[in-house]
């Protein structure tokens, strides 16, 4: 296995390794949001297999082409884990927020992607396609769930937001 050299393959093992972070966010929540919010218990279920499902597909791609995986990988996934844990026993409006901001970065970041793959990295850029929607839906649902107004709820994506750009920023570095 070799390290990722090419603006794309830096790209895809910085979506796999959000991918790891966002599958473990939703297993936190999973878990705590049994206290406070059951009934959103089975979206979560559902989001993290969509994000389950990217992960492989980011897996596969990097396996194929003897890529490592980024360095932060298990970084990411506790971090996700411990955020995830912890809004989910805030309830319902946090775990809205956090997804949303979550999606928020990652959709910019992925048209972002898409138009520089476009042109550079066809294959890459068919991965990444793949996942596109997805990732709006899970923004596009989030968004309705959460109340935009609250103190709590801006803190919350204020922060969850930076902590998505610092994974982008430091596995593309
Ligand atoms: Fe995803
Ligand atoms: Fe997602």
């Amino acid at each position: 296995m070799r390290p990722a050299q090419t603006v794309s393959e830096k790209m895809i093992k910085v979506d796999h390794t959000g991918e790891n972070g966002a599958v473990n966010i939703y297993r936190a929540q999973r878990l705590t949001a049994q206290i406070r919010a059951p009934h959103l218990r089975p979206q979560l279920a559902h989001f993290q297999e969509h994000e389950e499902e990217h992960r492989a597909l980011f897996k596969t791609y990097l396996e194929e082409r003897g890529i490592r995986r980024c360095v932060s990988y298990h970084l990411s996934g506790i971090g996700g884990f411990i955020l995830g844990f912890m809004t989910g026993l805030m309830g319902t409006n946090a775990i809205a927020a956090t997804t949303y901001a979550v999606e928020s970065v990652v959709l910019a970041h992925l048209a972002h992607q898409l138009e520089f793959l476009r042109e550079d990295n066809i294959d890459a850029f068919n991965v990444v396609s793949l996942i596109y929607e997805d990732e709006k839906s899970h923004h596009d649902t989030a968004k309705a769930q959460m109340l935009e107004g609250k103190f709590l709820t801006r803190v919350l994506v204020r922060i969850v937001r930076l902590s998505t750009e610092a994974v982008i920023r430091f596995g593309m570095r």
